[in-house]
Parts: C-alpha cells; sequence; structure tokens
C-alpha cells in the first residue's frame, strides 16, 4: 500500500518524508489557498522535497481549459499527476491526457459508477472521498469496497486512491479492503505511530536501563 500526504504544508510533507514513509502528495485548491502562495510556486517546492506523483488540481471546469491548464502544469516535472474533477468535460479531459502520456487523479468521486467511468476513461488514479462520505452518514468504505471489487472484477489498472481520510482507522479498514493507495492528512501519520503501550513500555525499559551496572 502506497502513502501520499494530503497537504501543501512544506514543513508537514518535510517531516513526513524525513520518517521514509512517503510515496506522493496530493494537493487540492483549499489546502493551496491555506499557504497563501501561487499554486504553481508550492508544486514546484513540493516536487523538490518528494519524488513520487505530486497531484496537483485544475481549476478550469470546460474541457478546453482543463486540457490548458492541465499540460502546463504537467509541464513543470515529470512526477506531476494531474487532478481532474468528476465532471462530464473532466472524463472527457481524462481521456486526452492518458493518450498524451498524462498521468491523472481524478478527484470528488463519491459514486462506483463515476468510479466506472474515470476508469474507462484511462484515469491513473482514483479517489473516492470516504470521510465526506461518513460526513453526510453515508458508508465511505463501502463505495471503496464497491470500487476495489469493480476495479478488480475487470482488471481496471487506475489505482484505488482512498481519500478525505480522517483518522487511523480509516487507514487500516481501507489497507484491509486492499486500496492501492492511501492520500493521509499529517496529523493521522502521526497518529498512526502512536500507541500508549509503546510510550510506557519504552519508559520502563529506559528505566531499568538506569539499573544496569555498565
Ligand atoms: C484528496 O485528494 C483531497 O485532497 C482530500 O483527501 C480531501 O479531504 P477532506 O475531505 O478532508 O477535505
Amino acid at each position: 500500500m502506497q502513502f501520499f500526504i494530503d497537504t501543501a504544508d512544506l514543513d508537514e510533507i518535510r517531516d513526513a518524508a524525513e520518517m521514509g514513509v512517503i510515496d506522493g502528495v496530493t494537493t487540492n485548491p483549499t489546502l493551496i489557498a491555506r499557504t497563501g502562495r501561487p499554486m504553481k510556486d508550492v508544486v514546484k517546492d513540493i516536487c523538490e522535497i518528494v519524488d513520487g506523483p505530486i497531484s496537483a488540481e485544475v481549476i478550469a471546469t470546460d474541457y478546453e481549459g482543463i486540457v490548458r491548464e492541465g499540460r502546463e502544469v504537467a509541464k513543470m516535472h515529470p512526477n506531476i499527476v494531474v487532478k481532474v474533477p468528476l465532471i462530464a468535460d473532466g472524463i472527457k479531459a481524462v481521456k486526452t491526457f492518458t493518450a498524451e502520456g498524462i498521468k491523472t487523479n481524478v478527484t470528488l468521486c463519491f459514486s462506483p459508477t463515476q468510479a466506472l467511468l474515470a476508469a474507462k476513461a484511462g484515469a491513473t488514479y482514483i479517489s473516492p472521498f470516504l470521510g465526506r462520505v461518513d460526513d453526510i452518514s453515508g458508508e465511505g468504505m463501502e463505495l471503496l469496497e464497491q470500487i476495489v471489487t469493480i476495479y478488480q472484477n475487470y482488471g481496471f489498472e487506475t489505482k484505488v486512491l482512498a481519500a478525505s481520510i480522517r483518522h487511523p482507522l480509516h487507514v487500516v479498514q481501507a489497507a484491509l479492503i486492499g486500496s492501492d493507495v492511501a492520500t493521509i492528512p499529517h496529523k493521522v501519520i502521526r497518529q498512526l505511530l502512536k500507541h500508549p503501550l509503546t510510550d510506557a513500555g519504552l519508559a520502563r525499559f529506559l528505566e531499568d536501563a538506569k539499573k544496569t551496572p555498565s
């Protein structure tokens, strides 16, 4: 299972990259806006920190605009993945990007039918938003399971990228279902590490080590 970090904050990306557990990065317009910097500058910096797929989202919602923005951002670095919204013009643009060898991450996926369309257009990644489904009393994990099963049934090459992850249990469940990737906020990556028995056990070992003659 690959781990991407879901942030545009360079300090968070550096921290996770130093742990050696990060395979890529996803950003979105909300995360970029929080940095207060232009998207291209932020993405350029991210590419220098992490050597893996870096998702950068287009703002256009019409086919021509999506293709124009996507080509431009893809030119910036070979690791760029163009993030495209799951709308008709987006799917059409994914088909074009696929033919041109540009990698895509189809975002804002909330149903298995949407995921099927993205796979048929040749998307590199599909991003079901688990947390946002849970937010409206849906079952984010059921959506993830359906997509993984459907893709396996037909051998689609599109990778399933579990997104909108809110807590460690989401990561565990996504891993059990067999999601190819999880994109995880920095806070949750840190939470994956924590266990009170590890802390208590380490404190005890360190105390006992003081009693050992050197
Ligand atoms: C995915 O690529 C998105 O950036 C992200 O996971 C959205 O998460 P949120 O629902 O917590 O905003």
